[in-house]
């Protein structure tokens, strides 16, 4: 199993690109169900995650063309198995995001239930609910979620916010009879990014990115050519990253706009950020001052880097309350950053962080994708070597991680 070894203490300087946004790709991928004409992507992430959704696709019968590096054309001209397998399921919870397609395009879908989930519960029962509101007849049985039925509008408003399935929902409704309404929807920009998506594909969808998305189904959806949006938690890594090491860098093709709660918190933390259309540069010479974060959904601070900006924490003059209300379990990083020598006391779901002088450098374990983020900035920021195992967490949501790092002059490597 591959590693990462990183000598840390080197301040970041040097220019990077932000990649397409993993979380944007997986829904648009899912939306190729939707029609039997070509769906072209673009900016397409190289990404563990991306390349699961591309079988688990291909296995329904989905023709894909890769042939264009950074590009991926799907044809579903025909769906021969609308099913998403416990094997693939259970390797990435967002191929949830395949049930609504399915069922709107073939009548029936079945996917496997996504089962435990190392950061949390995160159960399905607002996109079984949705579907049921739009006349889906469901039942869980051997593990799977099976629909069937012919879809019509209908007005659903979610229990808590839940981002796929806002996405799940929007995707279906866009063939249902009718006009579906979905309150107290997500407002996170890859739910807008997708609605653009759809509506080049001919969905009439108003109100994506606010709570209150409205979908007129069509019967039909045809082909179109979609630009992934910039990855706004990768862009938001590499700034903490950078902030966190010291130096000045830039994030170029970013999105700005999607990061407004991040640029304000590194901000507060020190550093001095300045945008220019698609550019993000960040400078961070003085101190690091200890700054408290509560995730929110967008535009709330994302739980997304809530790890990432605990290890900036620890290394911060000052004490620092970090508090997660998104997921029930997202604090696993905290153990890790310990043995680097972090000052972190967990109290229910707040972790309070009292910034130290020195982290330094040693073995650690990456537990799920962002705490893996946060192990990669502590080990920037700590002096000797760390060596962080299990990086295949890493691989699902960051491309090419260690040569971006590189670039920006940190002494990072892949061990294999
Ligand atoms: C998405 C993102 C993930 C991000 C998260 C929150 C993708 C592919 N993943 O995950 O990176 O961390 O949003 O911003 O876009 N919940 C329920 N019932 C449901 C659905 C959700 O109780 O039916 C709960 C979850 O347990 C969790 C909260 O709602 O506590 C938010 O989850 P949700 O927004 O659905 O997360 P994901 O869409 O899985």
């Amino acid at each position: 199993m591959d590693k990462l070894a990183i000598d840390g203490g080197t301040p970041l300087r040097g220019e990077i690109r932000a990649s397409g946004a993993k979380n944007a790709a997986l829904p648009l991928l899912c939306a190729s169900l939707l029609s039997p004409e070509p769906l072209r992507l673009a900016n397409v992430p190289r990404l563990n995650d991306v390349h699961t959704m591309q079988s688990l696709l291909s296995q329904m019968g989905v023709a894909l063309d890769t042939s264009k590096p950074g590009e991926v054309t799907l044809s579903a001209e025909r769906i021969d198995w609308p099913l998403a397998p416990y094997e693939l399921v259970k390797t990435m919870r967002a191929s949830i995001l395949a049930l609504g397609p399915l069922l709107a395009r073939c009548g029936e879908a079945r996917v496997s239930l996504p089962g435990g989930c190392a950061i949390g519960l995160r159960p399905v029962d607002q996109h079984v609910k949705g579907l049921e509101a739009m006349g889906a007849a469901i039942d869980l049985t051997h593990g799977y979620i099976h629909a069937r039925g012919k879809l019509t509008g209908a007005k659903v408003v979610f229990d808590m916010v839940t981002v796929t399935g806002t996405e799940n929902l929007m995707m279906a409704a866009t063939l249902a009879e009718g006009t579906t309404v979905l309150e107290n929807a997500a407002r996170e920009p890859e739910v807008a990014d997708l609605a653009r998506c759809l509506a080049a594909m001919g969905a009439r969808i108003t109100g994506a990115g606010s709570d209150r998305i409205v979908i007129e189904g069509v019967t039909r959806l045809h082909g179109a050519s979609h630009a992934i949006m910039p990855d706004r938690i990768e862009t938001g890594t590499y700034l903490a990253a950078v902030a966190a090491a010291g130096g000045s860098a830039a994030v170029v093709g970013a999105d700005p706009d999607s990061l407004d709660a991040v640029l304000l918190k590194l901000c507060e933390a020190g550093a001095a950020i300045a945008v220019d259309g698609d550019v993000i540069r960040i400078e961070r010479t003085g101190p690091l001052a200890a700054v408290n974060v509560r995730t929110a959904p967008h535009p709330g601070f994302p739980t997304d880097m809530q790890a990432q900006f605990m290890a900036l924490a620890a290394r911060a003059e000052g004490t620092a309350v970090i508090t997660e209300t998104i997921f029930e379990n997202r604090m696993m990083h905290v153990q890790e950053l310990q043995r680097l020598g972090a000052d972190i006391e967990v109290e229910g779901s707040s972790a309070v962080v009292k910034g130290v002088a020195k982290l330094t450098g040693a073995n650690v374990m990456a537990t799920d994708l962002r705490a893996s983020a946060c192990l990669v900035i502590a080990g920037l920021v700590a002096e000797g070597r760390t060596t962080i195992d299990r990086i295949y967490h890493l691989d699902r949501g960051y491309e090419r991680i260690e040569d971006k790092l590189s670039a920006l002059g940190a002494r990072i490597a892949r061990v294999k």
